[in-house]
């Protein structure tokens, strides 16, 4: 996980957004898990819920949604929103790979293997493939420092990692192409 050092994306030009109903359920049932005036704690589920219904991503809008479904002040999303790694602030491909690129990954290679993916991916960390599919990202510690190198990408944990499995995953998720990695069930 890490700060920030792009800006959030700016209300103008972003859509609306709405959680569904299901979704809005759900919200109320995780913030009911916390004592009376403690239910900002139920944030950081609540952002997963917002993001996976945008797209993989959280606007403005999002957030915003996401504020006034808790009853919090804007910044104090934002704030969230904009520390964590797992939230995008920016939309995304159809698959966010995000290498960990601390110490204990990088003893274990993790620059060779960004600098992999970038080449064949043809994009630096940060950005997103020009077909859409593959949003790659460096971050810090996932917590999985015995198993390095390791790369997140959705819920899963892709570790022990060689430039050969890494080449395996792309190809085995380019020929998935889902949209369901999002969620973080
Ligand atoms: S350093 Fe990579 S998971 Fe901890």
């Amino acid at each position: 996980m890490s700060a920030r050092t792009r800006p959030i994306t700016t209300i103008a030009g972003t859509r609306p957004f709405a959680f569904s109903e299901a979704a809005l359920t759900e919200c109320r049932t995780i913030m009911s898990r916390y004592p009376e005036g403690k239910s900002k704690s139920a944030l950081i589920p609540i952002l997963h819920i917002a993001q996976a219904e945008n797209d993989g991503w959280l606007s403005v809008n999002a957030m915003d949604a996401v504020a006034q479904v808790m009853g919090l002040q804007h910044i104090e999303v934002y704030e969230v929103a904009s520390f964590y790694s797992m939230f995008n602030l920016h939309p995304v491909g159809t698959y966010v790979l995000d290498v960990c690129r601390t110490t204990p990954c990088m003893l274990r290679g993790s620059d060779d293997l960004i600098a992999h993916l970038e080449k064949k991916l043809g994009v630096h960390c940060g950005e997103t493939t020009t077909d859409g599919m593959f949003t790659l990202k460096g971050v810090e510690c996932l917590g999985s420092c015995g198993t390095a190198p390791m790369l997140q990408c959705g819920a899963q944990f892709h570790e022990d990692l060689t430039i050969d499995k890494a080449d395996a995953l792309i190809e085995q998720l380019r020929a998935r192409n889902s949209r369901t990695n999002y969620t973080d069930k």
